[in-house]
Order: C-alpha cells, then structure tokens, then sequence
C-alpha cells in the first residue's frame, strides 16, 4: 500500500499547474482538513506551508518558513503560502477540467493567491536546451531521498518540498558562446556529457550531490514555465529534509567559498517557499499529524 503523494516520485507530465492559496479568515481546522482529504493523490501533489499550521497551532518537526537565503551580493526572496498544489497531466484540455475542479472544491476553506502553468520541454529540458534530472536518484534511492521515514505513522511517508520559481534572462544567455554556456551548467548541451574542466562556478560543480558532507541527495522535479514573454524554471525538490536543498543553494550563493553559481549570470529567483507534503493512507492524504490534539 502507498503511503506517499504518488505524483512525488513519477516522472514529470506533459503538463502542470502550480496553484498556491491561503486559508480563508475564520475558516475552521476541521473545514480545512475535510477538504483537503478529498482528493486523488495521484495526478496531484498537495504541500502545506508553516503558516498554515501557525494559525492552528500545530507542527511538524522539519517544517520552517523557507528563510531569505543571501550572500554579499544577492538576496532570495521568500514568498511563503499556506497551502501549494501540484497539478499533473498529460493533456492540456484534462488539466484545465481538472484545475477547475480542485479550485471549486478548495474554495470552502481556501482562496486561490497565484498559478502558475508549466510544461515539459523535450524529453525533460530546462529552456535553455539543457537535460534537467539527469543525477537525480531513482528507484529506491530516490525513495530515500525524498521519503520520510519514521515510526510516527503521521509523519512516515511524508516529504519536504522547496518550491522556487526562477525566471531566466534567455536573450542575455543567447549571447554567449555555446562553449562558455556549456562551462556555466558544466555539461555539454548537444549529449549530456559532464565537463571534468567546467570552473568551480558550473551548476553541477556547485550541486554536486556527493560532494557534500553529509552528501545531499534531492529529488528535483522541476518545470520549465513560460507566461506571455517571460519564462524559466519552476524549481521543485523534495527531500527528507531541508538539509540537503539548503547545503546546496547556500553554495550556489558562495556562502561557502565566494564561488557565484553561473547560473545567476541569467536567472534570478522571482519567488520560494516550503512546503510539508502529507503522507497518504488508503488513496487518501494521511492529516493525522496536524489534526484534532487528543483532549488531556
Ligand atoms: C535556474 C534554475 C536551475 C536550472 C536551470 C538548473 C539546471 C540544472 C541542470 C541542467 C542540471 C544538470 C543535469 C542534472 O543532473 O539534472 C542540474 C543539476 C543539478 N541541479 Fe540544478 N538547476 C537550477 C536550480 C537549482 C537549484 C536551486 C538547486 C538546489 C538548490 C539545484 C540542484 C541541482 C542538483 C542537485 C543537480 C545535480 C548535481 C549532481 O549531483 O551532479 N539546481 N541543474
């Protein structure tokens, strides 16, 4: 039997929505909690924000308001919710129907604050042209990686999402030599070949998974997005923890070593937030953990 969200460990869609809400003034714990145990956990990933336990005075060990990462020269900024939901799909047409449905059926206990429509670009690309997920962990490593595992049932089979939405300047990365775009991701575009000579400051030299002590494995399911003119990459990563997204995003900054992820030179975040992804029992998202305190 299943006992987390489906949709974390399957291949990215064809095509998603990204919806984040907010409780409703007044509403109840038990309104929120009977609507959020509704859905199929299958063609929807649903995260909940700390913001949503503070109002009722709940917690969930690991769970925190994602902090505004910095460095001497740059700022993250953090944009927290009280709920984030993933929508998957392979049809446009279904996943609009299906967006339609999940609104109406929140709208009780949450109002909609933003969407975002993302899809996938080849066989998993980020817009630049570069294969996205390629070191990800897969089969059980990826369930280690991602899943909570504990003895506490309401939090076993849970997972940790950092969600940051970046928007790329493509016309400035179009100006540069292929050669030097492929030294600023540090693999080769056309086969995905790592390159042992990238600089300290490629994107894989930076994320390396293995280079980290402890090492920091993360199950990226990210989503190119586009909105008129605008594009990037809507950055998922689900984790046991934070730990691992934070070692990692601290060194893209050069809080370690001075060292500036390349990929500043034409991205930049436009928003973030952390999200608890509740485990799942009988089909059914599993809120034991923040719901009724048994009475003293
Ligand atoms: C503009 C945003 C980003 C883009 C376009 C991007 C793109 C890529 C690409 C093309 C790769 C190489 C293929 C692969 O292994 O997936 C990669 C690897 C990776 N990225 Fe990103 N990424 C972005 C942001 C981030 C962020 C914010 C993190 C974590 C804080 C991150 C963590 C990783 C990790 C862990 C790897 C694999 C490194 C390894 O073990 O070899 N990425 N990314």
């Amino acid at each position: 039997m299943k006992i987390y969200q489906g949709g974390i460990l399957q291949p990215i869609p064809g095509q998603a929505i990204y919806i984040t809400c907010n409780l409703r003034r007044a509403i109840e714990l038990e309104r929120a909690i009977e609507v959020l145990q509704n859905f199929d956990t299958d063609n929807i990933v649903i995260g909940i924000g700390q913001s949503f336990l503070d109002r009722f005075d709940r917690s969930i060990p690991g769970l925190k308001t994602m902090p505004e990462f910095a460095s001497s020269h740059i700022k993250l900024t953090s944009t927290p919710s009280d709920l984030w939901i993933w929508l998957r799909s392979d049809d446009r047409g279904d996943l609009y129907h299906h967006s339609r449905r999940v609104i109406n059926r929140l709208s009780p206990a949450f109002e909609i604050t933003g969407s975002v429509e993302a899809f996938r670009y080849a066989e998993g690309r980020d817009l630049t042209g570069y294969e996205d997920g390629t070191e990800n962990p897969d089969g059980e490593a990826a369930v280690k990686a991602a899943i909570c595992s504990s003895e506490d049932l309401a939090v076993n089979g849970s997972s940790f999402v950092a969600v940051q939405r970046w928007q790329h300047d493509l016309d400035t990365f179009d100006t540069f030599p292929a050669e030097k775009q492929d030294y600023m991701i540090g693999r080769r575009r056309s086969d995905n070949e790592e390159l042992d000579d990238a600089p300290a400051s490629a994107h894989v030299k930076r994320t390396a998974q293995e280079s980290f002590d402890p090492q920091a494995f993360l199950l990226r399911r990210s989503m190119p997005w586009s909105q008129e003119l605008r594009a990037g990459l809507m950055f998922v990563a689900f984790g046991k923890s934070f730990n691992a997204f934070e070692a990692q995003i601290n060194r893209m900054l050069g809080n370690e070593d001075d060292v500036i992820d390349a990929l500043f030179q034409f991205s930049r975040v436009l928003s973030g937030a952390y999200y608890w992804c509740p485990p799942v029992s009988q089909g059914q998202l599993n809120l034991s953990a923040i719901g009724h305190k048994p009475e003293l």
